[in-house]
């Protein structure tokens, strides 16, 4: 059986996808809050970029993959119009529930799929733009999924892969202070769960650093691929063309 990482855990991969799944189930009614208070709003402006360069126009075919609570999907849906289509997706249950609320109370209903990104339920070239936001990095098989992204993008349709990434040397020690240190603390203060939140410190260590995203983009047959550093490389923003 091969073995994968689970943030710096070495895992079974059949087991990895259950251990996310355990992450997620734990944090989906916390998840918004700590998002604010861990990244201290900086979500909101990193997303807010994101859908400045997505340039969702009227009409467009949007699939926001791993959506969660869903930031980016209710943002596209806004600027789709009524002509245009946006799919929140997710394989948590909890985290789809929550984004379905939130989406309800601003009157957007989208339509939902419960799907894992490595197995999309959708033919090829169905959607405009796709766009992942915090999600890659918890994939057992991100090769595979990119793939899945690609295929179901039409020629020329663009792939937004939003994700923590490889900081700037200078601010390594103060990052990894607060990630290790403070992260936790904060995960067990407000969500009563320090494990969930040492895990995503662990899992941005282990995530591939713009280089190699954008090289495994590239793999997955995008063409062309831009990679614009958000907050000294604390995130970035790649964005791919199917060409
Ligand atoms: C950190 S949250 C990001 C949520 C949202 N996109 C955002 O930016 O706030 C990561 C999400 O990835 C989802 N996820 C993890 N593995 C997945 C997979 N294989 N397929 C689809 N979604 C997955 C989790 O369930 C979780 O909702």
């Amino acid at each position: 059986m091969s073995q994968t990482h689970f943030g710096f855990q070495q895992v079974d991969e059949s087991q990895k996808a259950q251990r996310v799944r355990g992450v997620f189930d734990s944090v989906a009614s916390k998840y918004d809050v700590m998002n604010d208070l861990m990244s201290m709003g900086l979500h909101r402006a990193w997303k807010a970029y994101t859908v400045a360069v997505a340039h969702v126009r009227d009409g467009d075919r949007v699939l926001d993959i791993a959506g969660g609570t869903g930031d980016l999907a209710r943002a596209f849906a806004k600027q789709v119009g009524t002509r245009g289509t946006v799919v929140h997706t997710d394989i948590n249950e909890a985290m789809l529930r929550q984004g379905r609320d939130r989406a309800l109370d601003e009157g957007l209903v989208l339509p939902t799929a419960l799907c894992d990104a490595e197995t999309l339920p959708f033919a090829a070239a169905e959607f405009d733009l796709v766009s992942v936001a915090f999600g890659l990095r918890n994939m057992t098989h991100k090769e595979r999924a990119l793939a899945e992204m690609n295929r179901v993008l039409r020629p020329g349709g663009r792939l937004l892969v939003l994700e923590f990434s490889k900081v700037a040397a200078p601010l390594e020690k103060a990052y990894d202070w607060y990630s290790f240190k403070v992260l936790p603390r904060i995960g067990q203060l407000v969500a009563g769960d320090a494990d969930s939140y040492r895990y995503l410190a662990e899992s941005i260590r282990m995530h591939p650093g713009q280089a190699e995203l954008k090289a495994m983009m590239k793999t997955a047959g995008f063409g062309h691929v831009d990679v614009h550093n958000l907050s000294a490389g604390v995130v970035a923003l790649h964005v791919g063309i199917k060409c």
